[in-house]
């Protein structure tokens, strides 16, 4: 059988995380003499807490209603519904003070999909890419598949030596030169970052934001963990599409409504770039789903009016701030390893100072626990490996045992 040339030399390098995620399956847990409820995985990219209540009514009352059931039967439009859109708009007016109207907004099946369609709205074939070291795993095969001969470079944004993110100053010079150099047509991170679950601190976003402007390239700031600073929000998240034409965001409901197998995206952004993106995502997936947006509209506009969104995201947010600090303590307490202070979202990064892989391994044979090694985010954590606390906001306890039994091992 011949399939594409694309898929036959992308199956040749398979993602190093869905790798180690095969190799912690229950079957070959067993293979390896271990009880497989007695694994702790601080592997999963996912939120553990529960979606809210009234979300979950909402789609019972469309459930419970014959014409409400037969309208989530049918199409939506490209864009999305109006009021889904509007209502988007504004829970962003709300929440972030951006000022976003319906013209703004296009939603799409997830943040993966439209920055896939992203890419192909705003890139050519042969252009350059600009990511972070590290950063989030899928978004250079991402950008293979949409683009084939795209070029992918990479700025360092970590310090391996003292682990720490480099200074705002430093990580502005040094975009600035990397830029100069290879024109990339487009920028594209997360902040909250995975995998570092860092915040980039304002003069540098705005620094990019600036060479972007004034050398006609796109700036993509994936906002999958927006609702999950820990401390001061910074001034770019109220940035307004209209007033910056070259910047996007891309959002999602995944993280911050668990809504990660029924989940919604969407894209903020200037008029132009969103009448755009409709072409694209007529061909990609039509329309978003009808019943999600139902069901996330109506509870956004009443959780808005009576303000139980808000209490919601800052309950949620204060338990994974507890989660994090619990991580990074019992890493303290029982690894002598570096880590990285989390500034929101579900991850640490803890330096191993050996091969990850290697590591992630060893530890997982002997203990049966599971890291993710670094490797797949960048060539910076290859000694290194990702932490997350996400799947366990709801079983806190589990997170201190998983590093003593660790400690434990390495010990001997
Ligand atoms: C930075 C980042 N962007 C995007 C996604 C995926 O978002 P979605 O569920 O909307 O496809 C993830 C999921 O882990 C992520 O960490």
């Amino acid at each position: 059988m011949q399939l594409s040339n694309l898929i036959e030399e992308m199956m040749q390098t398979p993602s190093p995380i869905r790798q180690i995620m095969k190799m912690a399956s229950k079957k070959n847990i067993i293979n390896m003499g271990l009880n497989p409820d007695e694994v702790i995985s601080y592997g999963g990219g996912w939120v553990g807490h529960h979606s809210p209540e009234s979300l979950r009514k909402k789609y019972m009352e469309i459930a419970g209603d014959g014409q409400k059931f037969y309208h989530a039967g049918g199409y939506s439009p490209t864009l999305g519904f109006d009021d889904a859109r509007r209502i988007l708009a504004n829970f962003e007016k709300k929440l972030f003070n951006v000022n976003a109207k319906e013209e703004n907004v296009i939603i799409g099946q997830s943040s993966t999909q439209l920055t896939y369609d992203l890419f192909i709205t705003l890139a050519n074939d042969n252009d350059t890419i600009l990511l972070f070291d590290p950063t989030y795993a899928n978004y250079p095969g991402q950008i293979k598949m949409a683009l084939k001969n795209a070029k992918i470079i990479r700025l360092k944004v970590l310090d391996e030596e003292i682990w720490q993110y480099e200074s705002a100053d430093t990580l502005s010079e040094k975009f600035k030169e990397i830029y100069e150099k290879e024109k990339p047509k487009i920028v594209l991170f997360p902040s909250p970052d995975n995998p570092s679950s860092q915040i980039f601190p304002e003069e540098f976003v705005e620094t990019i934001s600036d060479v972007c402007y004034d050398n006609d390239s796109f700036m993509i700031l994936d906002y999958a963990y927006k609702t999950q600073v820990f401390g001061k929000i910074p001034a770019y998240f109220s940035w307004n599409p209209e007033d910056k034409p070259h910047f996007i965001g891309v959002y999602s409901n995944s993280k911050w409504g668990r809504g990660l197998g029924r989940r919604l995206g969407w894209v903020i952004a200037n008029v132009e770039i969103i009448n755009a993106m409709e072409r694209a995502q007529q061909c990609s997936i039509l329309c978003p789903d009808s019943l999600h947006q139902m069901a996330l509209t109506e509870y956004i506009e009443s959780g808005l009016k009576d303000g139980s969104i808000k209490k919601y995201l800052d309950e949620v947010r204060n338990a994974y701030k507890n989660a994090a600090e619990v991580t990074v303590n019992a890493i303290e307490e029982y690894m002598d390893m570096p880590c990285l202070e989390p500034q929101g979202g579900l991850y640490t990064l803890m330096k191993v100072m050996e091969d990850g892989n290697e590591f992630v391994k060893r530890v997982l044979k002997n203990t049966g626990v599971l890291f993710i090694p670094g490797e797949g985010f960048g060539d910076s954590l290859k000694q290194a490996v990702r932490i997350s606390y996400g799947p366990l906001v709801e079983n806190i306890h589990v997170i201190k045992e998983g590093f003593k039994r660790v400690a434990e091992y390495l010990k001997k």
